[in-house]
């Protein structure tokens, strides 16, 4: 009876909060923000700032809650990572609303290039150069994560990255701050749509902050050690530039800079993210990064990460439980004032009424719009199109390709011609419940792109790893049968990604022994490489016929590799990346200084800053990519050569296709500060055009030069353009300079 009457009452109180919950919801978010917080206990308030792992996707026991359940009914838990589908959020977020304030959960997840449909890795599609194609791809991973539960992507990666030994360089946008700039944008454009709210719309997340890209080695989670100017000047702007577009969330990363972790360091989280440029959305720790300053030796115990993370600036903990376990008797002793865990606290309530999840927390858990979305069939339409943009012909001997259509027998070789899922690459998503494995294998694209009109022969030679040659035989054998041979090689797709660091990034096995065994037919051979990283790989470049850098192409990759191989898409995308001759050259980036000695060509490099041993170049430079046409660039003009701080320079440049087929160019823009008071690199890009133009068809394409294009970090770290000499040289690649002229900034 007592227990009765105690339900009751306690269903009266739980009503009494529910309807004031409900009345703020009337109210701007701020208020509604306010009047939450005002309801919270302490206890509920860390609660928000507690992320854990779902634990259905673990093989092994993750988990250290048994009473994960209870702690979420307790208000002790704001946010889960790895749950996916409608039917798994909905379950856990009906045990968010047995919870006395009924906040709802936020279920966030590595989207990162695609959710059911999967796209090109992040680091192919940024060879496009295409802007819209990649915020679309981005858009339509939002679509139908948002469909499935989904309200947060831990993306993009934006950081930079010239060492292609990190494994992690395959999530982000390559080596160029401009481009890299650009690239964020569009991603969180896409992510997030139009606005918060919107139905297929969920938060991206700027990471990882920052400098993470910079481990030194290429060694993952390994140390920085980075001057200010460099930081400012080519690690920080891609972030900027994800602010700029409204990023709702921002991931510590995992390193320390120069000796302080990430995920304590408040000189960036408070003094640059938060302060200097105005983040009003949260910040959350990289995967049990705020428990790992333990390892990094800047505090004791978790009650000292918890300190120095809150205090840092890092409002939500991902699962390694030091706010939870520490904020409050941190907050009992004083340590840390109240008002610090109610900031965060209001910036993640803040995004969860952007959301729309406290008018209905169960919005992104319709499960006839998941089965709706998870088939629409524009998905796959999109894939492809970026997918065919994403490849790069590195090498086109004797115009080999594009592959006629009547040729009689092909045979298509190689450890990677029949597999499926390789061609997800690292991060793809299994989406639960549903058919995952809708990939096109290459040996699917080729077959239907020839139909019976060609013969396909196939042998798989060997394997990606190993020292196995005995299948040389029956790929020499079958190869002598055909007019032209396909062989399709490269790196496993676990490879590359996180903790995916490699010391040797040649291509792996005998992989390029098969190639030399097939090349003893004489016949034309050209080579698909799969991989998620620039490889090392010489002795291909230097003798296959033809050379398509594949990298992983998500779920259309068999037609868009088949629609490149025979023309129905002209190659147009241009390398992000450097790509190194050898390990020995790394990092290698275009931009770098000239130095007091600079080696400006290979016939006169000693005593000047070069290896003795090798090129001064890259393989394959920044920016460099063929197309089956060839452009001509003429008719360089500037509207005037003398600029003042607050004029501008119109430089028009006319590019013709002068081939036969029609296709698109990447025309670049580099300038040259050619004395500053620190030195500047030796080309900077600082603009891009990518244009479409049929056979024989000319345009006149123009860029503005204006002052921001000019400006860099100086000594004291102010943004500045100092009056001067400038280059501007424009491109068909960072070294492949067509036109070049200058002109001077006066002030
Ligand atoms: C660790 C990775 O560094 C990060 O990028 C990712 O978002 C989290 N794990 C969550 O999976």
């Amino acid at each position: 009876m007592k227990k009765t009457v105690l339900n009751v009452l306690f269903l009266i109180v739980l009503n009494a909060f529910s309807l004031q919950v409900a009345l703020a919801q009337k109210k701007s978010i701020v208020q509604k923000v306010d009047s939450v917080l005002k309801l919270m206990t302490l206890d509920e308030k860390i609660g928000q700032l507690n992320q854990y792992n779902d634990d259905w996707t673990a093989t092994v026991p993750l988990t250290i809650d048994s009473d994960k359940v209870s702690q979420i009914q307790n208000g002790k838990v704001g946010s889960l990572l790895n749950c996916m589908g409608t039917e798994r959020t909905r379950k856990w977020q009906n045990i968010a609303m047995q919870s006395r304030l009924k906040i709802p959960l936020l279920f966030g997840q590595d989207v990162i290039h695609g959710y059911k449909t999967t796209f090109p890795i992040p680091l192919a599609e940024s060879c496009s150069w295409d802007l819209e194609a990649i915020e679309l791809s981005a858009r339509i991973s939002a679509t139908e994560a948002s469909a499935s539960g989904i309200n947060w992507t831990f993306a993009p990666m934006v950081d930079i990255a010239r060492d292609p030994r990190w494994g992690r360089v395959m999530e982000g946008a390559g080596e160029d701050t401009y481009l890299a700039s650009k690239i964020a944008y569009a991603r969180v454009k896409g992510f997030q749509g139009s606005k918060l709210g919107e139905i297929n719309s969920i938060m991206a997340c700027a990471k990882h902050f920052a400098a993470y890209g910079a481990a030194i080695g290429g060694r993952d989670y390994n140390s920085v050690d980075m001057s200010d100017r460099l930081l400012w000047e080519t690690y920080l702007p891609p972030f900027k530039a994800t602010l700029d577009a409204g990023v709702a969330t921002f991931m510590t990363s995992f390193n320390d800079i120069n000796g302080v972790p990430s995920t304590g360091n408040k000189y960036l989280l408070r003094g640059i993210l938060k302060d200097k440029w105005g983040f009003e959305g949260f910040v959350v720790s990289d995967w049990g990064s705020v428990g790992e300053m333990i390892n990094h030796g800047t505090v004791k115990n978790g009650y000292e990460a918890a300190l120095s993370s809150i205090t840092a600036g890092c409002d939500m903990d991902m699962e390694s439980r030091s706010y939870k376990n520490n904020l409050a008797q941190l907050v009992k002793d004083g340590k840390v004032p109240i008002a610090l865990i109610d900031d965060a606290v209001k910036r993640i309530l803040k995004k969860k009424f952007e959301l729309g999840l406290f008018d209905n927390p169960f919005k992104f858990c319709d499960p006839e719009r998941e089965k709706k979305e998870l088939n629409n069939p524009d998905h796959p339409i999109a894939a492809l199109d970026v997918a065919r943009k994403s490849i790069v012909l590195l090498k086109n001997q004797n115009h080999l390709l594009p592959l006629s259509k009547n040729i009689k027998t092909i045979a298509f070789i190689g450890p990677l011609v029949k597999v499926v899922n390789q061609n997800k690459g690292f991060w793809d998503v299994d989406v639960p419940g549903i058919d995952s494995s809708y990939v096109v294998s290459q040996w699917e694209g080729l077959q239907k792109k020839v139909g019976n009109k060609t013969k396909l022969l196939y042998a798989k030679g060997c394997s990606i790893e190993g020292d196995n040659k005995d299948g040389f035989a029956e790929a020499v054998n079958i190869a002598k049968q055909a007019d032209v041979v396909i062989l399709s090689i490269g790196e496993r797709r676990d490879m590359t990604g996180e903790a995916k660091s490699r010391s040797n990034i040649n291509i792996p096995g005998v992989q390029e022994e098969l190639l030399k065994a097939l090349l003893t037919t004489g016949k034309p051979i050209v080579v698909l490489i799969n991989a998620g990283r620039p490889l090392v790989f010489n002795y291909t470049a230097d003798n296959a016929t033809a050379i398509l850098y594949t990298w992983w192409m998500g779920s259309e990759a068999g037609n868009a590799i088949a629609d490149v191989l025979f023309g129905d898409y002209n190659p147009s995308a241009k390398l992000s990346i450097s790509f190194p001759l050898s390990v020995g050259q790394i990092p290698i980036y275009y931009s770098h200084f000239n130095t007091g000695r600079p080696a400006v060509s290979d016939t006169n490099r000693f005593y000047n800053s070069s290896y003795n041993d090798l090129s001064i170049y890259p393989k394959f430079e920044f920016g460099y990519g063929l197309s089956y046409t060839t452009f001509q660039y003429s008719n360089l003009q500037m509207s005037k050569k003398k600029m003042h701080f607050n004029d501008q320079i119109e430089v028009s440049v006319t590019i013709s296709n002068t081939g036969k087929y029609d296709g698109e160019e990447i025309v670049q823009l580099y300038l040259r500060d050619i004395v500053g008071s620190i030195a500047r690199p030796v080309k900077e890009l600082k603009d891009f055009k990518k244009i479409k133009l049929q056979a024989e068809q000319s345009e006149t394409i123009k860029f503005i030069i204006d002052k921001e294009k000019l400006s860099f970090y100086n000594q004291q770290l102010q943004w500045v353009a100092e009056p001067g000499d400038f280059d501007l040289m424009i491109g068909a690649s960072s070294r492949d300079i067509r036109l070049k002229d200058s002109f001077e900034l006066v002030e």
